[in-house]
């Protein structure tokens, strides 16, 4: 039973991630991403979004430091064992619960807005409760087992199994004695790789890491009442004044002054007419 939930079933399940993601990467490009639910509702979003994303960041870099630093690499430098724990303890436990606390957020909203629910698929339910429980669990370990039951050293067990896993010779004996809740926090890990190329989740592979240094996109109005000052720009010079389309100030931005064309009024007309 080790030899599966240890070796075959984590290898079987990255197998089905990574397959799956290509396939969908070639074949699935229209639906690729997270399709975003935040002209359905705002203000959860927003407030869940950042609860977890920030959190996930943080457990993210603790578990590089816990699970692929050796425990050697720490004792080599001096930090002890209390240090680590206590550092890994209050940071960790501050963004599992940050991570829990959004995710929670993010799967009630999904519940229980009725524009959301009727906007979602199987897939969106199943991918956040799967990752609400493998939060919660791991969140449940460093907070709860680690000051109920006492500290738990992973880095003896749950550290060499992953690096082994990673290097292709998992020791299935070093999770022989891993608390109950650590292990199915592992097990709904692989179970969550497995399922996400079908869902949602593929969007952590087009993070949008040039989004803060692309150029800004403006938006045109539909019918020419404009929503936001974006759109016009004061120093375009000859470009008509904006109520020439409904505005109430400024300069029009799509103003070509080569052409002598007004692309948004053009636009616009197109609309009308398609909409005719
Ligand atoms: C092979 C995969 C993974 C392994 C081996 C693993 C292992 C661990 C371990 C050993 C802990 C520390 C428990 C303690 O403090 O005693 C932990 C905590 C935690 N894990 Fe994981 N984990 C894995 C994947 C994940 C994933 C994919 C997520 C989130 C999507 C996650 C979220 C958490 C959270 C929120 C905590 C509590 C906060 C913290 O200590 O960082 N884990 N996990």
């Amino acid at each position: 039973m080790a030899q599966f939930w240890w070796v075959i079933f984590p290898y079987a399940a990255l197998a089905v991630c990574i397959v799956g993601t290509l396939y969908r990467f070639v074949y699935g490009q229209r639906g690729w991403g997270s399709k975003s639910s935040e002209i359905l509702e705002k203000r959860w979003l927003r407030v869940g979004s950042l609860l977890f994303h920030w959190g996930i960041l943080f457990v993210i870099g603790g578990h590089v430091m816990g699970l692929l630093v050796p425990l050697s690499v720490y004792e080599a430098l001096g930090v002890s064992s209390e240090a680590y724990h206590l550092l890994a303890d209050v940071a960790g436990g501050l963004a599992g619960l940050s991570a829990t606390a959004g995710c929670l957020i993010l799967l009630l909203r999904r519940i229980f807005n009725k524009r959301v629910r009727r906007n979602s698929t199987v897939s969106d339910f199943v991918a956040l409760t799967l990752l609400f429980l493998v939060i919660a669990l791991g969140t449940a370990q460093t907070v709860v087992y680690n000051n109920v039951v006492g500290p738990y050293e992973y880095r003896l067990t749950v550290g060499p199994w992953t690096r082994g896993l990673i290097l292709l010779h998992p020791d299935p004996a070093l999770m022989a004695g891993v608390p109950l809740a650590l292990k199915i926090h592992v097990v709904l890990t692989f179970l969550l790789f497995a399922v996400s190329p079908f869902t949602r989740l593929v969007h952590v592979w087009s993070a949008p890491l040039r989004y803060p240094t692309r150029a800004p996109i403006q938006y045109r109005a539909r019918w020419g009442r404009f929503v936001s000052d974006a759109r016009f720009h004061p120093n375009v010079p000859d470009a008509p004044p904006s109520h020439h389309l409904g505005g109430e100030g400024g300069r029009i931005v799509g103003w070509d002054h080569r052409t002598g064309h007004d692309e948004a009024a053009v636009a616009k007309e197109r609309l009308v007419q398609k909409v005719r």
